[in-house]
């Protein structure tokens, strides 16, 4: 059971998540059952919606607190919000949308926050116990394969941590159009099959290339993969892509696009409540 519908009252705090399709995604189970473990009065519903705008619009009247929003509807709402967070804006995708006490809604982009600190924790180094200042980011050379809205969210977090970011994309010349507009590099997908400017760089593949039903399909072959020390693949189905498993056999560390999806749900639960995320709680209730 989803909702314990006795418990929902005139103080229940309400969210929701806006798509189209919504049906599959696991935030309501994840929020709802984080709710029901912590004491939460919340509720979290999904809404199967064509116009996002025409929807916030007419259910204006009613309490609710803040929604995620998913495909198709992350470019108008980041239109659509009275207040948008500044890295939000410039990647023009809003993906989490709070509501204020005075009613109006405040947007932010937790997909970039998800992938980029699940990288960072990935990197730090849990061995050491000297404080670690910065983010471990900073100096490295970061390749985003892919120039959509995936693909800008990932290069505008990583430059914003101070990593060295290089766009590689099928057509170039949309490769070349975000790279300009965000002030880093670019190259074409077949370029990377010789790229070795340094060692340790971190790979992050944002296209759909190695998701079911073509799991054979990578977006770079194994043997240019040696100079990685990390590679985030925002594939999620399967887990374990082929290039998430050949780079573990060229011993870079991994980090699953599982990994981004709980980063961003921990962003958006604390946006949403004011609370820190049960971080231990979240990861049992996901199995992962
Ligand atoms: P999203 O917003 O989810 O990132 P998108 O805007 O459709 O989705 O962008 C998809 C990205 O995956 C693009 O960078 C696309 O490359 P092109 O710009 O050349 O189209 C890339 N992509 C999709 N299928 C691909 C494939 N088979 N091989 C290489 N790149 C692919």
């Amino acid at each position: 059971n989803l909702y314990n519908f006795r418990q929902i009252g005139p103080d229940t705090k309400i969210f929701g998540i806006i798509g189209k399709p919504v049906a599959h995604s696991k935030s309501p189970m994840l929020f709802n059952e984080t709710f029901k473990s912590i004491g939460f009065n919340g509720v979290y519903v999904h809404f199967l919606v064509d116009d996002i705008v025409n929807f916030l619009h007419t259910y204006s009247s009613f309490d609710f607190a803040g929604f995620s929003c998913t495909i198709p509807h992350k470019e108008a709402a980041a239109k659509f919000c009275d207040w948008v967070d500044p890295v939000a804006k410039s990647i023009g995708a809003v993906n989490c949308i709070v509501r204020r006490d005075d009613g109006k809604f405040e947007g932010y982009n937790t997909d970039y926050v998800g992938a980029i600190s699940a990288i960072e924790d990935k990197l730090r180094d849990p061995h050491s116990s000297s404080p670690q200042s910065g983010s471990p980011l900073s100096g490295k050379l970061f390749v985003v394969i892919g120039a959509g809205g995936a693909g800008k969210a990932l290069a505008y977090g990583a430059k914003e941590k101070g990593a060295k970011v290089v766009i590689a994309n099928r057509t170039y010349e949309r490769a070349k159009e975000l790279a300009v507009t965000i002030g880093v590099d670019a190259v074409t997908l077949a370029d990377l099959d010789n790229f070795h400017p340094e060692t340790n760089m971190i790979l992050a593949n944002t296209t759909s290339v190695g998701m079911q039903p073509k799991v054979d399909e990578t977006p770079i072959p194994k043997h240019a993969l040696k100079n990685y020390s990390l590679v985030f693949d925002a594939v999620y189905t399967p887990v374990m892509t082929r290039l998430l498993k050949e780079a573990e056999e060229s011993g870079a560390k991994i980090v699953t696009g599982v990994e981004m999806f709980v980063g961003q749900a921990y962003e958006q639960y604390e946006r949403f409540t004011g609370l820190p995320a049960p971080k231990e709680l979240f990861r049992k209730i996901l199995k992962i």
